[in-house]
């Protein structure tokens, strides 16, 4: 879509995009921090997905490890879209015509549309199966296509750097 890439190219023109490109160590650092961000984002997530799969924590409520883990989700998941938006801005266009991000980001609003089902689904009646160590089918479903989803986004992000235009 040719006003996308006009939008593209104008976060390629900016100052950051510019910065990020053109310093000699910036664009290792932050996707040094980005590589952080997202581990925190999927190893806390996993916790919460191995107790939807009976994996573990099997005797603790799932309410309990929803309140402890989606803090940590959420900053890890932040410091991931900020992070990655710098990255982004380093060489916009070709990122946002390179297969495997589009794949990458695709996935990322599946995992979006995943969690929302999780909610409005089993995720309402918690209280009624959140204390057995079996939970129901449909909860099951959500935490294996998270995994699933997660181990596909952390593919897709490395494989960018292996198929990327040069700058
Ligand atoms: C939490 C979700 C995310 C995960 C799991 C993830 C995963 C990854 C991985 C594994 C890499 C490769 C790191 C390396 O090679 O050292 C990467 C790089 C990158 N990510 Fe993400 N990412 C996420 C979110 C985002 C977002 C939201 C954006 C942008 C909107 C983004 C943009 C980028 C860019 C531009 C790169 C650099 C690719 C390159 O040229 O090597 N990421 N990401």
């Amino acid at each position: 879509m040719a006003w996308l890439d006009v939008l593209w190219q104008w976060l390629y023109d900016t100052s950051i995009g510019t910065q990020m490109r053109e310093h000699e160590s910036l664009f290792p650092w932050v996707e040094a921090f980005h590589v952080v961000a997202l581990t925190v984002v999927i190893g806390s997530i996993a916790m919460l997905d191995l107790r939807l799969l009976g994996f573990s924590s099997a005797q603790r409520p799932v309410q309990r490890v929803l309140d402890d883990v989606l803090p940590v989700v959420w900053t890890g998941f932040a410091g991931s879209v900020v992070t990655g938006l710098l990255l982004f801005t380093s060489n916009a266009v070709a990122y946002a015509h390179n297969t495997s991000f589009q794949w990458k980001i695709g996935m990322l609003a599946l995992l979006g549309v995943n969690a929302l089902s999780f909610h409005l689904l089993s995720g309402a009646q918690l209280e009624s199966w959140g204390h057995q160590a079996r939970t129901p089918i449909s909860a099951r479903i959500s935490g294996a296509v998270s995994i699933l989803l997660w181990i596909g986004v952390t593919l897709a992000g490395r494989w960018v750097g292996f198929t990327i235009s040069s700058i």
